[in-house]
């Protein structure tokens, strides 16, 4: 397990096959208490986290695997009721961002061996998102739609937190912007207030080392390449 803090920026990965050791929530809660320690803007912790586990982590991930099912179906009906109500991503995509998605996109299934244009197994490993790649514990992050667009980046730095003490505690995530389409199922579900938006959902658990989806490891650009320097 790596104790220097490079070495554990640099070698936690998302995990997308997880084992079905539980995970002790005492864990979780030590991580979550030390991942509070990121920075808001004047303090205002303007995060809101769901830990869910057992029968109502199943039950979530049971009724938004039939809506995914139904869309992948081509119910177009279902299709238009399930939206992002922050866009994540832009509409028309312009390089080198559309380039990067590409490329990882066909790592991940040349990993796979998912052909291209092979839909089925395509729609079966994005499936797999809305099952925790298995993991036993799901988070889900909200923020109240009052709050300005700082309070996102407030709490991307909460989950970057947590990724980083759970892989120092040996412990694998995944962040999974995939289950905010379906905001109208997992709010209720959670019994969160209609005055909460859903940012993401992030996957906890033991990561399954045999499974071959866990050796992707997205490269980095070099720092030349985001970095203006001046002086
Ligand atoms: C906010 C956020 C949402 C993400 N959503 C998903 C997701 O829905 N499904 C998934 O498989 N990966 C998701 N990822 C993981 C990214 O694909 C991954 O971080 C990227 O490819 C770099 O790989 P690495 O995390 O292993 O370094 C998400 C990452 C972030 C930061």
């Amino acid at each position: 397990m790596p104790t220097n803090i490079d070495d554990i920026i640099r070698t936690r990965r998302s995990t997308r096959a997880f084992t079905k050791q539980a995970v002790d929530l005492q864990i979780v809660r030590e991580i979550l208490q030390t991942a509070s320690f990121a920075p808001s803007g004047t303090n205002t912790q303007p995060w809101k986290v769901y830990v869910v586990s057992g029968n109502k982590r199943d039950e979530i991930c049971n009724a938004v695997s039939d809506a995914v099912r139904a869309v992948q179906g081509g119910n177009l009906e279902k299709k238009s009721s399930y939206t992002e109500v922050f866009p994540y991503y832009p509409v028309e995509w312009i390089s080198p961002y559309i380039d990067r998605r590409r490329q990882n996109g066909w790592e991940l299934y040349g990993l796979l061996g998912i052909q291209k244009g092979d839909k089925e197994k395509m729609h079966a490993q994005h499936l797999r998102n809305y099952q925790f790649f298995d993991a036993p514990i799901g988070m889900f992050f909200t923020v109240n739609k009052i709050m300005g667009i700082g309070a996102r980046m407030d709490i991307a730095m909460l989950m970057q937190n947590i990724m980083l003490s759970a892989h120092a505690r040996g412990l694998a995530t995944c962040a999974q912007a995939a289950w905010n389409a379906y905001h109208s199922i997992v709010l209720p579900l959670l019994g969160a207030s209609d005055d909460e938006l859903l940012l993401s959902a992030m996957a906890l658990g033991y990561k399954d080392k045999d499974a071959i989806v866990n050796t992707l490891k997205p490269p980095r650009a070099p720092v030349e390449e985001f970095s203006v320097w001046l002086s």
